[in-house]
């Protein structure tokens, strides 16, 4: 069964067309990850979803039908950017939103699968942003929700914090619930989701399990060169390359005939890498440009 559905799905704002005809659905009880870079539409889309903003057109199915009022009692939310209450410690700010609903998530589960056991007494501007982060997913949790929506839960954690938020995400999946979240790290969505939405200028560009769209779009290696000064030393290459920031990536199937070419040209090679191609690489073919930066 889809816990959502999502058909057509459009938010224009006066300037920008942020959300532009997306559709999707979501299996109860899969993780489901919307990616893409800054402004692409992530956050509109899922607070449309949610009912914080209203939508321009499209529908939207939750467990079949109409959001209904179960909807607000059903649904976890954490937003990308919340202020909590600074003078309330961790327990009373835990509490104060348990209280808002009619169904509650056991306390004391609650503190051990978001690890608040030390910080439970201390007030809420004294906590530290991976803290935070832990009690803003506590908080959406505090209703026992069936499906969560997690906006970037990971930006600003430091890896190890990263990967103990995607341990409770794990967590929670045990629990039977539906995650959807955002993130512009291929990598945290490659481990997390079964189902990826990749993003780009409030359209999705392409869908599908992370495995089957690398099999699909990437398959070979990518060559990295830095301090490559001149373009004209990769002309007549017979691979697509890219100009970034600080490098040139080249994308091939064939790594050997590739670094023939780029010898044939006289190519510094002292400072170049490889690797199999990755999300990102994907990202970058099927947009022109890169997930972040
Ligand atoms: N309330 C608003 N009024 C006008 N434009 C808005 C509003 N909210 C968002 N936008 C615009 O809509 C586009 C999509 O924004 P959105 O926040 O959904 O992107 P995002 O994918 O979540 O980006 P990020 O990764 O930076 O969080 C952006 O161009 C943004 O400036
Ligand atoms: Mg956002």
């Amino acid at each position: 069964m889809n816990i959502l559905e999502v058909n057509g799905l459009v938010k224009h704002f006066p300037e920008v067309k942020a959300v532009d005809g997306v559709s999707f659905s979501i299996p109860a009880g899969s993780c489901f990850g919307l990616l893409g870079p800054n402004g692409a539409g992530k956050t509109t889309t899922i607070e449309v979803i949610e009912g914080i903003q209203k939508r321009t057109s499209g529908d939207i199915l939750y467990k079949g039908a109409r959001r209904g009022p179960s909807f607000r009692q059903e649904v976890g939310i954490q937003l990308q950017n919340t202020e909590l209450p600074q003078f309330l410690t961790v327990r009373e700010t835990l509490n104060f939103y348990r209280n808002l609903y009619d169904r509650r998530a056991d306390l004391s589960w609650l503190i051990e699968i978001c690890r608040l056991e030390e910080i439970m007494d201390r007030d809420n501007w004294k906590i530290s942003g991976g803290q935070k982060q832990r009690l803003l997913l506590a908080i959406a949790l505090a209703n026992d929700p069936d499906l969560v929506f997690l906006d970037e839960p990971t930006t600003g954690l430091d890896p190890q914090a990263r990967r103990h938020l995607w341990e409770i995400v794990r967590q929670i999946r045990i629990q039977g619930k539906t995650v959807v979240l955002t993130t512009h790290y291929m990598e945290e969505a490659q481990i997390l989701c079964e189902t990826i939405a990749i993003m780009d200028h409030g359209k999705i560009i392409t869908m599908g399990e992370p495995e089957d769209l690398l099999a699909q779009y990437a398959r070979g290696s990518t060559v990295v060169l830095r301090g490559l000064a001149r373009d004209d030393a990769l002309s007549g290459l017979q691979c697509s390359w890219d100009r970034l920031e600080d490098r040139v990536e080249i994308r091939t199937e064939n790594v050997n005939e590739c670094l023939r070419e780029l010898i044939r040209n006289d190519v510094d090679l002292t400072a170049m890498t490889i690797r199999s191609q990755n999300l990102e690489d994907l990202f970058l073919m099927l947009t022109g440009h890169s997930l972040r930066g």
